[in-house]
């Protein structure tokens, strides 16, 4: 039975159904035999001035410290906002820019009240130093992080990954770009300097100065979403641009907001990389669905602006699901100020990427992610992969280090969108079936994040990494992660 079935069934209007409030109306779903009937709360996007210029994180190199720490800042057409930062002052953390090969050495204190760690998405690096869970540093405590990065090329991050406030943390301000440079992405001589533009994307629920995270039943089923969508911490920025060729690369490091990226215009953009790093050669695309942790690398072309033409970066409607993609709205701007030839040229190639096939396969696992029987228990939301809640204590799957398998994630049946992703891995995906049907240009190449739609069975390969130890692996949706959707498994 759909949402607006049961609506009219029941005789409520959305709103009234509210005002009822979440526990009366999750009985009136259990009696009617719903398990996890999603009822979608739309949370609205409100749009800012788009007037403060966007601002670029500072860079620091291999080593170097971070300090989980309370941020008080003043953001254009906010306020004064309370959240959380690596850094005094702000919100998110510096970049981490390397080169392949490097050790890193991080010098981590946690000043916050709260037990936290630091998970660095997509690099494969050994189970003590990858934050898992159970890896909690207490409020007080320093721990020094020190892991060699030996892959390729890309776009990683790091966020907080300690049971139970990792979905808190983050939302709160706490993440930041972790890049990596090698000579093959040197050679191509891709836009540097100002015309390469990181840009994380957060939407965040402010009231009363105070980044508020206290998700409601609802907030817990769907995932946790706010009002205000920032770039970088900034609200509706403007970044001036030349009418060139500009290398953006995007995080959607949202708790559960999924984005469909475009531009105003309607134009094609190419995009040249995604978490792993370049694709084999460059998709020319018009919109991408970026999911929680999904990361994207883009090569947009303003030349066929005129001085003082406007174009805004904006998040599509999508269908899939209750509670997203219900509303068209823009997320930034550029702005061309000044006019200028530009010379540069996008490679028909750019790497090679071998394939990874199923007959190079030594098993296939299946996960079902439906959350068919998701319910409440002890009052709480649950969310499970096999229908299994997360346990530190039990260890679900167990694989030979440096092997490729098959892994499958069915959400055939689910009515909620599940980014899927993996600790201590990379993945290609096959294929999928159901709702969209298609693998998409944009999930061509090194994957981290597989997202499964309502409707949707995605096959991934896997690369295992070579350290041995125990992972995490699940779903990107931080209040669906920290409601149990999450699982362990050991690389042996
Ligand atoms: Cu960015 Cu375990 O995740
Ligand atoms: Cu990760
Ligand atoms: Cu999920």
């Amino acid at each position: 039975m759909k949402r607006l079935d049961f609506i009219r069934l029941s005789g409520y209007s959305v709103t009234s159904l509210f005002l009822v409030g979440t526990s009366t109306f999750l009985n009136a779903c259990r009696k009617m035999g719903m398990g996890n009937m999603m009822m979608g709360q739309l949370v609205l996007v409100t749009e800012g001035s788009f007037s403060e210029v966007l601002t670029m994180p500072d860079i620091v190199g291999n080593t170097s410290s971070l300090t989980a720490q309370k941020a008080s800042c003043k953001i254009a057409g906010i306020g004064n906002v309370n959240g959380l930062g690596y850094q005094a002052q702000k919100l998110l953390g510096p970049t981490i820019k390397i080169n392949s090969g490097e050790t890193v050495n991080i010098n981590f204190d946690n000043q916050l009240d709260d037990s936290t760690n630091i998970h660095w998405h997509g690099l494969k690096i050994p189970s003590n130093m990858d934050g898992h869970p159970d890896n909690k540093i207490q409020s007080g405590n320093s721990f020094k992080y020190n892991y060699t990065v030996d892959q390729r090329a890309g776009l990683y991050f790091y966020h907080p990954h300690a049971m139970g406030t990792t979905a808190k943390q983050v939302f709160q301000g706490l993440a930041g770009f972790f890049i990596v440079n090698d000579v093959e992405e040197q050679a191509l001589n891709l836009p540097s300097g100002s015309k390469e533009l990181l840009c994380v994307i957060q939407d965040k629920r402010i009231e009363g100065g105070n980044i508020v995270y206290s998700p409601s039943m609802t907030d817990q089923m769907t995932g946790l979403m706010g009002q205000f969508v920032l770039v970088n911490g900034s609200y509706s920025p403007v970044q001036m641009v030349e009418t060139s060729k500009y290398r953006i690369r995007i995080l959607n490091g949202s708790n559960a907001r999924i984005y469909n990226i475009a531009l105003s215009d309607s134009s094609s953009f190419s995009v040249i990389g995604n978490d792993g790093g370049l694709l084999s050669s460059p998709e020319s695309v018009n919109q991408v669905l970026l999911a929680p942790g999904e990361r994207l690398d883009l090569i947009i072309d303003f030349s066929n602006l005129s001085l003082n033409d406007e174009v805004y970066l904006i998040s599509r409607e999508f269908s899939g699901g209750d509670s997203q993609g219900k509303q068209k709205f823009r997320i930034m701007k550029f702005k061309a100020d000044m006019v200028v030839t530009d010379k540069f040229k996008l490679p028909a190639l750019l790497s090679t990427i071998p394939p990874l096939t199923e007959s190079m396969s030594t098993k296939t696992r299946f996960f079902d992610i439906s959350n068919k029987d998701a319910n409440m228990s002890h009052s709480r939301m649950i969310h499970t992969i096999n229908s299994k809640e997360y346990s530190s204590s039990r260890i679900d799957e167990t694989v030979k280090n440096s092997t490729i398998e098959t892994w499958v994630f069915d959400n055939s049946k689910g009515l909620e969108p599940h980014p899927m992703h993996l600790h201590g891995a990379t993945f290609q995906i096959l294929s999928r079936t159901g709702g969209r049907g298609n693998l998409m240009p944009w999930e061509k190449g090194w994957k981290d994040v597989a997202l499964c739609m309502p409707g949707e069975t995605v096959k991934v390969i896997v690369q295992f990494g070579k350290f041995n130890g125990m992972y995490v692996f699940h779903c990107h949706n931080l209040e669906h992660e920290d409601s149990g959707m999450m699982a362990q498994y050991e690389i042996q």
